[in-house]
């Protein structure tokens, strides 16, 4: 009797992505293929900036204290973070960025591969959809599904999202201080397969040949339940405008052409259509998130919504 060998969805999309002539691991930036928020200026840095800031108050202003990036590309962010700090928070600012593909060299960002221990914040913008998963096709008995995808129809597909939870387990586990997670996601109300690829600014097929990055959206529910502890689930949007970052037109001549470049920046990241739409997963580890950001509305999946890159 033959039986037809089952495709490893979960090993293919690594090798695409992290295997030897992958795409990430040979070099590919996101900045060459699609556009995310630290890409889009010195805004998003900015906001995070002003969390570190209450993470540091929290902790009671350790004489170290972390900005960890991970999933960090090419650095943008860690290295506006970096820039952006002033005072005695940037007097004990160690920065490092966490990324498998080839490093940059930027002045004050450390590169690693793995998650270190830290005491601050630690960001993953956009890391997760970049974990690849198994694919299933319904019905299915794996656990994953069953718990959080019990609609999957017959016939359809879904992605796994077990390596993600677990991944972000270990980050939140791995701070003193606060994780936040920024990504596109579902919820297990609005669960779809949203498996595609990104090359050169278009979305394309999928293909495992390691021409484009493949990504999937994030199940954030069950992140959240598999870091556990104290979190909170919001939008970009809202989180944005909690944190002080305002997009005012004010001023004349230079003043105004500044102030409004930087509103259209700021529309830019808050468009709830687009990058505003993006959830911001928040955990606290010794820290309350009630002591980082106000009570927020809960993060909705927006049907409408920029499908992500
Ligand atoms: C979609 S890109 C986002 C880059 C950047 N954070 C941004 O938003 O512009 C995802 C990045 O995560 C990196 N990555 C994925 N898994 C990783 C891991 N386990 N450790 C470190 N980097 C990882 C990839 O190599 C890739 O550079």
């Amino acid at each position: 009797m033959h039986t037809c060998p089952v495709f490893d969805w979960e090993a293919a999309w690594h090798a695409a992505l992290y295997g030897p002539d992958g795409f990430f691991a040979r070099g590919e930036k996101p900045s060459s293929h699609f556009r995310t928020s630290p890409l889009v200026g010195p805004e998003l840095a900015e906001a995070l900036l002003e969390l570190l800031s209450r993470v540091d108050a929290a902790l009671g202003f350790p004489p170290v204290v972390d900005f960890v990036d991970v999933g960090a590309g090419g650095g943008e962010l860690a290295f506006a973070v970096r820039s952006l700090a002033t005072g005695s928070l940037a007097s004990r600012l160690r920065v490092t960025a966490v990324e498998l593909g080839p490093p940059v060299s930027l002045p004050g960002v450390r590169w690693t591969t793995s998650v270190p221990s830290c005491v601050g914040l630690l960001v993953g913008h956009e890391w997760l959809d970049s974990i690849p998963c198994p694919v299933v096709t319904g019905p299915s008995s794996d656990p994953w599904i069953t718990r959080w995808w019990p609609s999957l129809a017959d016939g359809a597909q879904a992605e796994v999202g077990a390596p993600r939870d677990a991944a972000w387990a270990a980050a939140v586990s791995s701070v003193r201080g606060a994780a936040l997670a920024i990504d596109y996601g579902h919820l297990v109300s609005s669960r779809r397969f949203t498996l595609t690829g990104y090359r050169a600014g278009r979305q394309v097929p999928p293909v495992f040949d390691g021409s484009c990055d493949i990504t999937a959206h994030v199940a954030f529910d069950a992140c959240a339940a598999a870091a556990g502890g104290d979190w909170v689930l919001v939008s970009q949007r809202d989180a944005l405008a909690a944190l002080g970052v305002a997009g005012d037109v004010s001023g004349s001549g230079w003043d105004w052409l500044e102030s409004a470049a930087r509103a259209g920046r700021v529309a830019e990241l808050r468009d709830p259509s687009g990058l505003g739409s993006f959830g911001w997963l928040l955990h606290g580890n010794g820290v309350e998130v009630s002591e980082l950001l106000p009570v927020l509305p809960p993060w909705r999946p927006n049907p409408a919504s920029f499908s992500g890159v």
